[in-house]
């Protein structure tokens, strides 16, 4: 689902993460962190967020 919550820190859904990956050039996890905050508290998520970014690219 794309509106599905992957960072309940930053509350950042799935779909800002593959829009950052898509539409502002983020190429790896480090740049959807910069872009969307996702992934910079607890940090629990960035296996979701690095599955995104593998699936998308
Ligand atoms: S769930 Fe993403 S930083 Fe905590």
């Amino acid at each position: 689902m794309e509106d599905e919550i992957i960072c309940n820190c930053m509350q950042v859904s799935k779909h800002e993460i593959v829009d950052s990956i898509k539409n502002k050039g983020a190429i790896n996890v480090q740049d959807v962190m910069d872009i969307t905050s996702a992934g910079t508290a607890c940090g629990s998520c960035i296996d979701k967020i690095e599955e995104i970014v593998k699936s998308e690219r």
